[in-house]
Formats: C-alpha cells, structure tokens, sequence
C-alpha cells in the first residue's frame, strides 16, 4: 500500500488503530492557579504531579503498557487558552456576521471537548446577546472521545446548559459530504499533525519524483519501495505546491547540483534522494473546506517544528509510550497502532497551498504572537513574571483566515 494509507491505517484502522485503541487526552482537573506557582519550573513539577495521578487513575481501570498520552494548549491552559480563541471568534463575528447571521462554529477533532466547553462557557458570560445565537458542531473521528464529549456536556449542570447549542458528528472530516452554505469558523488544534503524509524521493539524475510504498510480507516485516508512477493525489499536490509557492522551501533536490551527482554516485549510497514527505491529507482536507464550506474562515494551531524526527525533509515523529516512558524510533514503519506518527506542518508552504485551493487570504502567527494579542496573559503568569501560555508551544503556530 501507498506510505499515505499505510500511515493512515496504523493512526486510524478502528480494530488496531492508535486513535480507536491506544489514545487518551491528558486532563489537568481543575485548571491551574499560575499566580501562586513561582515559575514555569514550579508549573512543570506541578504537571508531573497531576499526570502521575492522571495515569494511576487509568491504571486503576485498566492496566495498559503502552497507553499513549498527550496534552494539548487547550487542557494544560484550560480555560485561558479556550477564552483567547473565543475572543477572537467574537471579534471577528461581530466585525462582520453580526447580527445577521448566527455564530456558527465547526471544531474538527475536539479530543476531550474541554475547548468546546470553555468558548460556550466565555460566549454565555461575557457576549450573552452572541451565545443567543451560537450554534457549535464538532466533527470527531474517535467514537470514544464523541462519547467523552457528550458525557462532558451532560455532566454538570452547568454544562449541560449547552447541550442544545451542540452536535457533535461522529464521523472523519475526509467522509463529509454536507453542504455548509452558512458563514462559519472552522476550528482545527492539533489535529494536522496527525493526517497521513506520502513519501517521495526523487531521481538525483533526472529529478522525477518517485512515491513510496509499503510492503509487509508473510513474517510481518515492512520493505519500504518507490515507484516512478505517481498516484493522482501525490501528483496533485507537486503540481499545486510549484504552482503556488513562491518562497524557497527545503527540498531533497535543493542541494548543489554537483554535490549530489558525486554522493549518489559513491559505493554504497541509495540511487535515489532522501525522502520528503509531503502532506497530501492536509490538501484534501483543503478540498472539503473549499467544496462543502465556502464561507468558512479558518482558526488552525499546530507544530511547526518538532524534535526527534526520523531522516527526511518534513519526517515524522514516530513514538510510543512504554511503562510511562516516551519511546522514539527512526521509521514510520513500524507495528500499526502502537506508534503516534506526528508530522510537523510548513507554515509557509500550507499557507499558499490553502490559498491556492480556497482562494481565501490568511495570516500566520508563531503562538506566542497569538497569545499575546488574544489571551489575558496575566491569567496565565507566575509569581517570577515567567508566563508559560507565551513560553511554551515556541514550536506552534496559528493559521487563520482573514
Ligand atoms: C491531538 S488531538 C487534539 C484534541 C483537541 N483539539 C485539543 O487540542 O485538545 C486530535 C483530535 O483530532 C481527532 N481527529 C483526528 N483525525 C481526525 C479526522 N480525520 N476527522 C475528525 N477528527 C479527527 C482526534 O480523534 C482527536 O480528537
């Protein structure tokens, strides 16, 4: 199978997948009161704190070896993270939608729901004439963390306020096929990272790119190979990304001519490039964003940049959680379902692709300009004056369109 399904089947497949059977979202509990720790190392001692006990709580229900755990902004920096989001949405809702059309908000991938929760809990006490006519549709892969999200909202009074503001569709944003003629914001944090990549490695002689496969045999070992013939998907997306980029970007082929001729050609060395990964599920979701939501403006966080990738240009991070330890290797080609594979996004590269596909303009902040423009950052700081919502996530940036 093509790299891409192999990546999406070990992230997705709903028997063995890493989403359906190994991932759970770290909740702090109450969120954290940052004006009596005396800095981020306090903050930091106090997160290990809070997950060890997260973890034996889980252990207490069901011990699992390789469990693996993420946090996200939007649980470490609940509910400051989620009301700097909101007030964004309400300034530019109001800027232009209001008060003729509804606030109409799509979140793709709502993990626990806590952002859910935190926007609606910001809309009803500070913009009440907006929650009025707030509706918040949330698109979740993951039927466990749709059913995690509904018990969020029932589960307090105080949330279950909400409940008929919100539908939660459990289904992959890649099988939507409803037409969204509305305006409407469309929310995506930390979900990119995930959409399966394609590998391609190019001919140092003639430049032509070639796709990567993969193949398991009888005995379950993976053999990695690549064909001159490339798949409509990947071929899209070369075509639209040299029709559309116009600032340099790292390419295998963008050392020195020269240079290349001489490595490729000494004993021992693969006759093709090293392999570059290239985002052809972020494209599509592109696709559905432009077919079936017209009026959508988009509001996007991820990781530009993440350490411990394996080789290759835009290479995943492959990891997995053994006895509470993270545990990286060096290949996406590894047993489906007990490895996160995360793939840093090419701000700069996906800025003009989306521009390309949507026709929208956009903006892209590093997270901690968005922060400082969006959140009270004096909720978030310690005593020492360090502040972890602007020093955290330096790796993260915000895409929005405007
Ligand atoms: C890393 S979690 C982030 C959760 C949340 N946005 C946050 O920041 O806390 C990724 C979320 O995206 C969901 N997801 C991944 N792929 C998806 C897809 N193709 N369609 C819809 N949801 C998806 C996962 O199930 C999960 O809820």
């Amino acid at each position: 199978m093509l790299m891409r399904d192999f990546i999406d089947d070990s992230l997705y497949n709903p028997h063995y997948g890493y989403f359906p059977k190994q991932a759970v979202i770290f909740t702090p509990g109450a969120p954290f009161d940052f004006g009596v720790l005396k800095g981020e190392a306090e903050f930091q001692k106090e997160l290990g704190v809070r997950y060890t006990e997260f973890e034996d709580a889980l252990d207490n229900q069901e011990e699992n070896e390789t469990r693996q755990l993420w946090h996200t902004p939007t649980e470490l920096f609940r509910p400051y993270y989620g009301e700097a989001i909101a007030r964004y949405l309400v300034t530019n809702y109001k800027l232009s939608l209001y008060p003729y059309h509804d606030l109409l908000i799509y979140e793709m991938g709502a993990g626990n729901g806590t952002m859910m929760l935190n926007i609606l809990d910001y809309l009803r006490e500070m913009h009440p004439e907006v929650y009025e006519c707030t509706r918040y549709k949330v698109i979740e892969i993951s039927s466990s963390l749709a059913s995690l999200q509904l018990h969020q909202l029932r589960q307090s009074a105080h949330a279950a306020g909400h409940l008929d503001k919100v539908e939660i569709i459990n289904k992959s944003i890649f099988d939507w096929d409803t037409y969204v003629s509305s305006p409407c914001f469309f929310i995506a944090l930390e979900v990119f990272d995930n959409f399966a990549h394609d590998a391609i490695r190019y001919d140092p002689y003639t430049d032509e790119a070639l796709q990567g496969s993969v193949l398991i045999d009888h005995e379950g070992d993976f053999y990695e190979f690549y064909s001159r013939q490339l798949d409509p998907i990947a071929a899209r997306y070369l075509r639209v990304r040299n029709a559309a980029v116009s600032s340099p970007y790292s390419h295998p082929l963008k050392s020195p001519r020269a240079l290349q001729k001489l490595y490729h050609s000494l004993p021992l060395v693969m006759n093709l490039t090293a392999a570059e990964y290239i985002p052809t599920r972020l494209m599509q979701f592109f696709d559905i964003l432009h077919r079936y939501f017209p009026g959508h403006r988009l509001v996007t966080s991820d990781f530009h940049s993440l350490p411990d990738a394996t080789p290759g240009i835009n290479a995943p991070v492959v990891q997995t959680r053994y006895k509470r330890r993270t545990v990286p290797v060096t290949t996406p080609l590894v047993h489906q379902g007990y490895f996160d594979i995360l793939f840093p996004t090419d701000f700069a590269v996906m800025e003009d692709v989306y521009r390309a596909i949507t026709g929208k303009l956009t903006r892209v902040y590093p997270h901690e300009d968005f922060m400082r423009r969006w959140a009270y950052v004096e909720d978030t700081q310690t005593k020492n004056g360090e502040n972890p919502l602007l020093g955290w996530y330096q790796n993260a940036s915000v895409l929005t369109t405007v």
